[in-house]
């Protein structure tokens, strides 16, 4: 099978997010694996906590859900033009800004509506359920490209490792990276699929070994901490991830671990390729150094399923992403191509600013 005939239907089941034309309903990936829940959302404030509280979650998915979170708003706002519009709107878009603040994606999405928005007529409201339904369309189509793209890198019968979730979850579908692992399974060019767990959330072991059992996609689930002995193992040719944001130098934020990922592939001779739609490249940003990372409730390290595993007193830290120097990076592929060897100049090449 060929990267132009995959079959979508086959290697893509699962949706993260449903406009029903009066609320944005979203698959609520806390409890998942085992409840599949839709939960509906009527208003901006709800999508804005929906979001910090992970009921969607990935950098795609959660610019998505914002930029329906703009059209919800926009239902009690009474103007006669955009431009009025946006007055109004303006503090419920900086409370979904607000919502989560490393990937770029969401501001990304709420600068479009803004943007459609300053230029819209008496028909303003229309206008942003338009503009909220192309980010969502262009996000799948995107992904259903990275994957070709993506896939093309890997050689027949090759093994692969990847971390966090990085699939239709967490985007419109298809996935970033898990669709690079899609492709290159319908392909055939990928043989073994290894998913990290990603502590303390368990994106991995909740949600990518999962959404790949829903294809029927083989996939072995590791620890964290086992990927080095994998790595040296030489069952692997390719580490691939997702971003949440791709700095004007080539740095990378993704999920805490990435950056570890990429030292141990580096020493082991494993290549490492980023996948991200070109909404996740931040120009703006010159390198890693300046991007915020989140830090999360100490609490998730604290204990799982909600019991205590820890000593009372313990402190505990989590940070929820790390950069990874572009140095480490082989490739990162968007839907605009393939950039291999990143760094500032070819940055500039690719992706402008
Ligand atoms: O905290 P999360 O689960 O939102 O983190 C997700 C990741 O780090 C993903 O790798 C990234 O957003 C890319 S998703 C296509």
């Amino acid at each position: 099978m060929t990267a132009t005939n995959i079959d979508y239907d086959r290697y893509d089941h699962v949706r993260p997010l449903r406009w029903t034309g009066v609320a944005l309903e979203l698959l609520d990936q806390r409890v998942l694996p085992f409840k599949q829940e839709y939960r509906a959302f009527n208003g901006s404030d709800a999508v804005a906590g929906a979001i910090h509280d992970l009921v969607v979650r990935g950098a795609p998915a959660i610019g998505i859900a914002a930029a329906w979170g703009v059209v919800l708003a926009a239902r009690d706002v009474q103007a006669a033009s955009g431009t009025e519009a946006l007055q109004q709107l303006e503090p419920a878009l900086q409370r979904l800004n607000a919502s989560r603040p490393t990937a770029v994606n969401l501001a990304w999405a709420l600068a479009r509506m803004r943007r459609v928005l300053a230029s819209a007529g008496g028909d303003w409201q229309q206008v942003l359920e338009r503009e909220a339904g192309a980010i969502e369309a262009e996000d799948l189509a995107a992904n259903r490209r990275m994957g070709s793209l993506g896939a093309a890198l890997i050689a027949p019968g090759s093994g692969v490792l990847t971390h966090c979730n990085t699939g239709s979850l967490a985007t419109a579908g298809f996935g970033t990276a898990l669709g690079v692992i899609r492709a290159g399974v319908a392909e055939g060019r990928i043989t073994r699929v290894f998913a990290t767990e990603t502590r303390p959330w368990n994106q991995g072991a909740r949600l990518t070994v999962w959404e790949l059992q829903q294809d029927d996609i083989d996939a072995t689930l590791i620890a964290d901490s086992a990927a080095a002995h994998l790595l040296r193992s030489g069952a692997v040719q390719w580490v691939v991830v997702g971003a949440d944001r791709i700095c004007a130098n080539g740095d990378v934020a993704n999920k805490i671990g990435t950056c570890q990922l990429a030292i141990v592939a580096r020493h082991y001779g494993v290549k490492f390729m980023v996948v991200a739609p070109s909404s996740t490249v931040d120009i703006a940003t010159s390198d890693g150094d300046q991007i915020e990372i989140e830090e999360r409730d100490p609490a998730e390290l604290l204990s799982a399923r909600g019991e205590r595993t820890v000593a009372e007193g313990v402190r505990a830290w989590n940070p929820v992403f790390d950069v990874t120097p572009h140095g480490l990076i082989d490739a990162i592929v968007t839907e605009q191509g393939v950039l291999e060897r990143p760094d500032a100049d070819r940055m500039r090449q690719f992706h402008g600013g």
